[in-house]
């Protein structure tokens, strides 16, 4: 029998807004855990979990291995995996923190989980409060409307993609797009307009969409800001920003499926 080893690793996120999303549960694990390892860009979140964690340790300094030669952002998010893995092989209960939800658009959490898991040791993820959680109350839109797509931008243009311009589609990272050398944190106009004339084979050019930036502070305005399509190339992007494209055409029915649902013999009435 495989005996569960000392050493243990939760993921939790911390929500979008400072302190204010985090789940009871996922604070827990922030002040209980031996060490809290954490990727937290937000310098008020990341002093509020240093505040309450026993042991603190920040990797986001690994991201100034991409100025090594030979290395880019997979590299970083390797090393910290394994920080949060030699932490774990050390017997300590590690709480490894990651602003929003731990799980989405976000490999470390997957990779250390996975990794701590073969090795023997217990490895659990908390859901947390994302970007997209927080889109759909800021800007109104709910998915089961229309239902959503959602893909990380540089992979909807390098890829072969079916999109469907009945549905929402959330494009993240658009202020990446493009960038294939994983070493830089931008993009440029030209690439935005390759973005812009791959996604004008589903969708108008004056189709109006929506750079969105949830505030993470009190002190911040969500950024909502509508936009033509064609216009994206000159628009500002942050590293926060989230680009949505809502539903460009009506749903169309598909009335083969109604007809052969409409002739199936109805169910016999309960007595
Ligand atoms: C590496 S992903 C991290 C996502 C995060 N784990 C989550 O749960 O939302 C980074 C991308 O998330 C989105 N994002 C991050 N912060 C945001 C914010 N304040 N408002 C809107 N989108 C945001 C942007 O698309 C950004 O490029």
């Amino acid at each position: 029998m495989t005996r569960l080893k000392l050493g243990k690793l939760i993921c939790v996120g911390t929500g979008m807004r400072m302190a204010g999303q985090v789940t009871p549960l996922a604070r827990s694990h922030i002040e209980t855990a031996d060490v809290v390892v954490s990727a937290v860009p937000n310098i008020f979140t990341r002093n509020w979990i240093q505040g309450i964690a026993k042991e603190f340790i920040c990797v986001l300094g690994y991201y100034t291995d991409c100025d090594v030669d030979g290395k880019n952002r997979r590299d970083t998010y390797r090393r910290m995996a394994d920080t949060i893995l030699e932490n774990v092989r050390a017997g300590k209960t590690v709480c490894a923190a990651f602003y929003g939800h731990p799980g989405i658009f976000a490999c470390i959490s997957h990779m250390a989980i996975k990794d701590a898991r073969a090795e023997g040791y217990i490895a659990e993820m908390l859901p947390g409060i994302s970007a997209e959680d927080c889109l759909v109350a800021d800007l109104g839109i709910d998915p089961g409307r229309t239902g959503m797509q959602s893909m990380e931008t540089t992979q909807f243009m390098i890829y072969e993609r079916r999109i469907d311009p009945t549905a929402m589609f959330i494009l993240w990272q658009p202020a990446l797009a493009g960038e294939l050398s994983l070493k830089r944190f931008d993009t440029t106009a030209a690439r935005l307009q390759v973005l812009v004339d791959k996604l004008a084979r589903d969708y108008p050019l004056d189709h109006e969409v929506i750079l969105y930036e949830a505030a993470t502070s009190p002190l911040e305005k969500t950024r909502a800001d509508k936009l033509r399509l064609r216009d994206l190339p000159s628009a500002s992007l942050q590293q926060i920003t989230t680009l949505v494209i809502p539903a460009a055409f009506p749903l169309r029915p598909d009335q083969a499926i109604v007809d052969l649902l409409n002739a199936l013999p109805e169910l016999p009435v309960a007595v």
